[in-house]
């Protein structure tokens, strides 16, 4: 089952305000691995912010600049790649990420997500007139693809660090083999 899979990257998965960036840098700084995240990227390359992305080329431009990089980040090892929070939703890159990642979906109800999301506003899809029903629909859709993750952690209770111990746990004992 685990034949064809590397685990030597840890790929961080979920909806927007889950966590992925706090986490994903502890996790990092736990295990001693590179951190790097596929909004950060693709926002350096562009040269532009992603609300200026979608404003400017639409969002499908954006997806395939997501996909490009999920086949890009094969050749890396040792890192901790936080993942843009509609980026699961294209089975390719699933199923790409888990061809050399532990794949770790953080999961947040949508009233929590709404509350660590609603004073920020770099996300264009939240640029809503009501975006926490945005953000309930948009949770039930993705909800199928988040949960295809190796490892689902709810975020809910428990704090970054905490959190980020989890998932340092689950990588050790996934990379330790059966
Ligand atoms: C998106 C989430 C954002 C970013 C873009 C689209 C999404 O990343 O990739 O705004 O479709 O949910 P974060 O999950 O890091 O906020």
């Amino acid at each position: 089952m685990h034949s064809d899979r590397r685990f030597d990257n840890i790929a961080l998965i979920g909806f927007m305000g889950a966590g992925k960036s706090s986490v994903g840098h502890l996790v990092a700084e736990h295990l001693h691995f590179d951190y790097l995240d596929t909004d950060e990227i693709i926002q350096a390359r562009a040269g532009r912010s992603i609300a200026e992305i979608f404003a400017t080329d639409g969002e499908p431009t954006f997806r395939k600049m997501e996909a490009e990089l999920v086949k890009e980040l094969a050749t890396r090892a040792r890192t901790v790649i936080s993942t843009g929070g509609g980026l699961p939703v294209d089975p390719e890159n699933l199923a790409g990420l888990r061809t050399y990642a532990l794949v770790v979906c953080l999961w947040a109800s949508p009233e929590t997500i709404w509350e660590r999301v609603k004073h920020q506003t770099h996300r264009p899809l939240l640029h809503d007139p009501d975006p926490q029903r945005k953000i309930r629909e948009l949770l039930a859709k993705r909800e199928p693809f988040y949960r295809q993750a190796d490892v689902l952690i709810n975020t809910e209770l428990r704090s970054v660090r905490e959190v980020a111990q989890q998932v340092a746990h689950q990588f050790r004992l996934e990379a330790a083999g059966p």
